[in-house]
């Protein structure tokens, strides 16, 4: 049966794969978002995922608001990047993993989540920079990928509990995959940030810490908070919290914090990422016995 390893959020601003792409890593301004990411990058490399499901917001790559899904699950063999304007350089694709993706969209059906189904699907900075943060390089991708698009974009936008329920949905689908796989979730997005109106530049350090504390043990506090309350608290584009949530709750088993990290300012936004495991019984087991 596939296995849920655990899940990570992370912001995704576009700034950070122009970093990416300069090299510029190590210099005072970026060294204390990227150093965030060296434990990360001990635990996957051992850990070893085969595939990442990935909760995302799309931001008018794919769609756009003449046509905006609430919830889209890709079921492409392939999954493309375009220039979105920021000047970023164009991914390279991503393997798609269809049989795990049509999986999920009749799992995510029977439970009553009428979803998009896309079996062409341009992914956009939301899916490309956190996969580019996780495997540096300009390799192949070491992993397959199934890309769950949630509108944050176009009002009325779902709700906390809504997300919540959707990454349970998908959690439950995923442990119920007959190959043994292992599945990594990611969650992108956020931390707080506005990016226009007389708010542009708001950040919410204090709601952001509650986020990341509440999203280890207990993610159904954040779902009292309405999204009209959540932008007051975290910004109109803090809403990508939404992503975060549903990455949370995907997960099945005894959650444990591994690692987390939280930085301000990276282009206007609080960057945060978050890996927490997904522990089974029997690696419960074999923790007791070290
Ligand atoms: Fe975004």
């Amino acid at each position: 049966m596939a296995h849920i390893i655990g899940s990570l959020m992370t912001s995704h601003v576009p700034a950070i794969g122009g970093a990416i792409a300069r090299g510029v890593q190590g210099e005072p301004y970026w060294k204390p978002f990227f150093d965030g990411f060296d434990a990360v990058h001990e635990w996957v490399n051992h850990e070893r995922p085969d595939v990442v499901v990935v909760f995302y917001n799309d931001h008018g790559l794919n769609f756009f608001l003449d046509t905006l899904p609430t919830f889209a699950v890709g079921a492409a063999p392939e999954y493309r990047n375009a220039d979105e304007g920021w000047g970023l350089p164009v991914s390279r694709p991503f393997p798609g993993m269809p049989e795990l993706s049509w999986h999920l969209i009749e799992s995510l059906v029977a439970d009553e989540f009428d979803v998009t189904m896309c079996q062409e699907m341009r992914v956009d900075h939301g899916f490309t920079i956190p996969l580019s943060l996780l495997w540096p390089g300009k390799g192949p991708w070491p992993v397959k990928t199934v890309p769950i698009a949630i509108n944050t974009v176009q009002h009325p936008l779902p709700t906390a509990a809504r997300c919540l329920k959707l990454g349970q949905s998908v959690g439950r689908a995923i442990t119920a995959y007959p190959e043994d796989i292992k599945v990594l979730i990611l969650g992108t997005g956020g931390l707080s940030h506005q990016l226009d109106g007389t708010r542009a530049g708001f950040i919410n350090k204090e709601f952001d810490r509650l986020c990341m504390e509440k999203l280890v043990h207990e993610p159904l506090a954040l779902t009292r908070f309405s999204n009209r309350r959540i932008i007051e608290l975290a910004g109109s584009q803090g809403i990508e919290i939404l992503m975060w949530i549903a990455a949370r709750s995907a997960m099945t088993g005894r959650v444990e914090r591994i690692h987390s990290n939280y930085h301000i300012p990276i282009s206007n936004t609080a960057t945060g990422v978050l890996l927490l495991e997904n522990r089974v019984a029997a690696q419960d087991r074999v923790a007791a016995a070290k």
